[in-house]
């Protein structure tokens, strides 16, 4: 099943440059919670970011990355066949953490969906595609300080 999770300001921002537009440690935790012993997909940008800020992978996950490249540094896994990657992963959640043009190609795909909303107007120049809410069901929310945790499922066939 694919899941996606995301953390948008109230603009939808998501990013700055190639970096987040805050630091917000609790959503770190939240995402790595979510995640942990999970299967995670992500464009090269996010690799690239990934690797830059922690020295490798994201650790416990399987870490597939989406690139014309043909090796990757630190060992993250390319994915040849998107599709096929898909279809294995129809009965366990299969991650797709970003970045934005990730998002915008499997959006319309995925089953569901973590959105955190970060409070405020943030500095950026990156934004998340515009969500068709109307195809999705809230199933729950936690609000955290300046942050909140919701989760949707899909309720309308792609
Ligand atoms: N707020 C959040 O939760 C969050 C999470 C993640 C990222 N972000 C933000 O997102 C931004 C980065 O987004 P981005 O669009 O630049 O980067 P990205 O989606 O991580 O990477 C884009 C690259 O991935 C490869 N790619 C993407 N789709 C592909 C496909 N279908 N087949 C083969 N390769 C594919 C291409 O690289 P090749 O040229 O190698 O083929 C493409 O240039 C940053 O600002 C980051 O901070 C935010």
């Amino acid at each position: 099943m694919l899941a996606l999770i995301v953390a948008v300001d109230d603009n939808f921002l998501i990013g700055n440059g190639n970096n987040l537009p805050w630091y917000e440690p609790n959503d770190l935790k939240y995402f790595k919670k979510i995640t942990l012993n999970k299967a995670v997909l992500m464009g090269y940008n996010t690799y690239l970011s990934i690797i830059a800020r922690l020295g490798k992978v994201l650790p416990n996950r399987i870490n597939y990355v989406l690139t014309e490249e043909k090796s990757l540094p630190k060992g993250g896994i390319i994915v040849d066949d998107l599709d096929k990657l898909i279809l294995e992963y129809q009965n366990k959640e299969l991650f797709v953490i970003g970045g934005k043009m990730v998002y915008e190609a499997l959006l319309p795909r995925v089953d569901k969906l973590y959105l955190t909303r970060v409070k405020g107007s943030h500095v950026g120049n990156v934004y998340f595609p515009k969500i068709a809410f109307d195809e999705f069901m809230l199933i729950s929310s936690e609000k955290q300080d300046n942050l909140t945790f919701e989760i949707y499922e899909r309720i309308t066939k792609r």
